[in-house]
């Protein structure tokens, strides 16, 4: 990409430029600057663009390589440059009746067995088939993994709570902090929990750790090693680790290497739920998120939402200096959402050199934070009206409640879109100064607030609106975001599907458990080493 077009963006970002003033005068800007692609619709009209300023954007996802990288994508090419390996969570979704090749293997046939056997274990499972060593029915499921292997299954757990059909609990533990297994095997009994280990390597410290505790957990409680046997699965692509660890081999669903962790819903790092939703409605998530792919893949760029959204990204990243995104869905639901995408965005674009190695002039992906609305309007909300920091954000509100409260979904939504509003309009001195006199205050009191009371406005916001909080939109939503992220990666030229920067930490924990451990002594840094110190004392 020539760096000219990148300057061209950033002298245009310095241009006045007043949204308030821009609905003013073209109120139809609401209707051009919208968007609906598998029912999800999306308004980015409150957004520091002119038709100007958006051609431009255009322009730069027209001279980019993305039509050759995306056809590349779905054609299972190995894109991921630095690992060698294919970026195909797409084919996961695709129906099974598209036929998919990859180095001599038949990829669909392997999709197709994978879905067969968890179909199998979730129909076991939910009609009270599967025993435990004992001879009673499952009642709970936890879930062992960390990073891509938890946090989209626990967000989408989460998000379709009102969908649950499974008589089986489900648990879900990541972080080696042993408070979290601890707490998990609370009030469980081995004989009646099926515990899922999930690691695509199979290697990951956390997962390792939390397994071998929770095999502790069943010996210790009258479970011998044919139960083990019985009550542990695996998903995983090293099926040599997980038979080492003691899964049998037909407890083992297939992870393949072609799919990122963080792209990993759609596989079995879905089971949960699969089990939670029952398998149609499992099918009707990997069909919202196949929707949104031939969306992307056939949309033209100026129609294409993924496209939008990394366009609106990379202008306020790249030309107005914005280092953070807030992700705020005014869904109780979906509060988990914000975690699921800042893995997704951060991990995948948070790079400091282009896919060649070079070093980039470019700031990559944004910091990624939210939580649902409207809990963040009384708390952080403050600094997005009235900071100098520019944040721009997402908002996304299902219309339809997943509940019977519809006056509190009346009022949910009039804050949704009252917070854009505000952002967007803002109050001018001369405002704040008038209501502060027409509430009864004084001049020298209206001269005193009204600094204080105004706030700047044009501040940038997209609204996502879902017809409702099904499988089938979530899918689509997250396919959405993982699509965003794919357009930056290659309007940066950065591989999005590798991860280094998490390598450097884990190897350096692992000499200081060997110090903390009294297994073998190192020396650090004197910070490090006095750290030790006190944690040894
Ligand atoms: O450490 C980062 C990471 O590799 C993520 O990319 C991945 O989702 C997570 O760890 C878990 O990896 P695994 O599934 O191999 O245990």
């Amino acid at each position: 990409m020539s760096s000219a077009v990148w300057s061209e963006l950033r002298a245009l970002a310095k241009q006045p430029l007043d949204l308030r003033a821009e609905f003013a005068k073209d109120p139809a800007r609401a209707e051009r600057f919208a968007l609906e692609a598998c029912g999800i619709n999306l308004d980015y009209s409150k957004n520091l663009i002119t038709d100007g300023i958006w051609q431009r954007l255009l322009t730069l996802a027209e001279q980019s390589p993305l039509a050759q990288k995306k056809a590349q994508m779905f054609a299972g090419d190995k894109i991921n440059n630095t690992e060698q390996r294919s970026v195909w969570h797409t084919a996961l979704r695709a129906p099974l009746t598209v036929d998919l090749q990859l180095d001599g293997a038949d990829i669909s046939s392997e999709i197709a067995d994978c879905h067969a056997q968890m179909h199998q274990l979730v129909t076991q499972l939910n009609n009270a088939q599967y025993l435990g060593y004992s001879g009673e029915p499952i009642t709970d499921l936890v879930w062992i993994g960390i990073g891509g292997s938890l946090l989209g299954p626990q967000m989408a757990v989460e998000a379709l709570t009102p969908y649950n059909v499974s008589p089986v609990q489900i648990h879900f533990a990541g972080n080696i902090d042993g408070a979290v297994v601890t707490d998990v095997v609370k009030g469980l009994d081995p004989a009646t929990t099926l515990v899922f280990v999930a690691s695509k390597s199979f290697g990951t410290e956390e997962t390792k750790q939390n397994a071998l505790a929770i095999r502790q957990w069943f010996l210790d409680n009258g479970a011998d090693k044919n139960a083990i046997a019985r009550h542990f699965w695996a998903t995983s692509s090293n099926i040599k680790a997980a038979a080492e660890f003691g899964i049998v081999p037909e407890h083992i669903l297939p992870m393949w290497d072609w799919v990122g962790g963080r792209y990993s819903l759609w596989s079995a790092i879905g089971f949960p739920l699969c089990l939670m939703l029952g398998v149609t409605q499992f099918q009707q998530l990997l069909a919202g998120a196949y929707a949104m792919d031939q969306h992307f893949v056939e949309a033209p760029l100026a129609e294409n939402m993924p496209v939008i959204l990394a366009l609106l990204g990379v202008w306020y990243i790249n030309a107005h200096g914005c280092q953070s995104h807030a992700l705020l869905p005014y869904s109780h639901y979906l509060r988990l959402l914000p975690s699921y995408v800042q893995q997704l965005d951060m991990e995948s674009n948070g790079k400091g050199v282009d896919s060649n190695g070079n070093s980039l002039s470019l700031a990559t992906a944004p910091v990624i934070w939210g939580d649902a609305g409207t809990n963040g309007q009384h708390a952080y909300h403050q600094l997005l009206h009235q900071s100098a920091l520019a944040v721009p954000a997402d908002f996304i509100l299902p219309i339809q409640p997943a509940h019977d409260l519809t006056d509190h979904h009346k009022r949910l939504a009039a804050h949704c879109f009252a917070q854009t509003q505000a952002l967007m309009q803002g109050k001018t001195i001369a405002e704040a100064h008038a209501e502060v006199l027409a509430a009864g205050g004084s001049a020298e009191d209206a001269a005193r607030l009204a600094p204080h009371k105004a706030s700047p406005g044009n501040k940038p916001s997209n609204t996502l609106l879902l017809p409702e909080l099904s499988p089938y939109y979530l899918g689509a939503l997250i396919a959405l975001y993982e699509h965003k992220v794919f357009v930056q990666g290659v309007l940066w030229d950065i591989n999005s599907f590798d991860q280094w920067g998490v390598e450097l930490g884990k190897q350096l924990s692992t000499p200081i458990y060997q110090v903390l451990s009294g297994q073998q002594q190192h020396q650090f840094d004197a910070s490090t080493q006095r750290l030790i110190k006190l944690f040894q004392r």
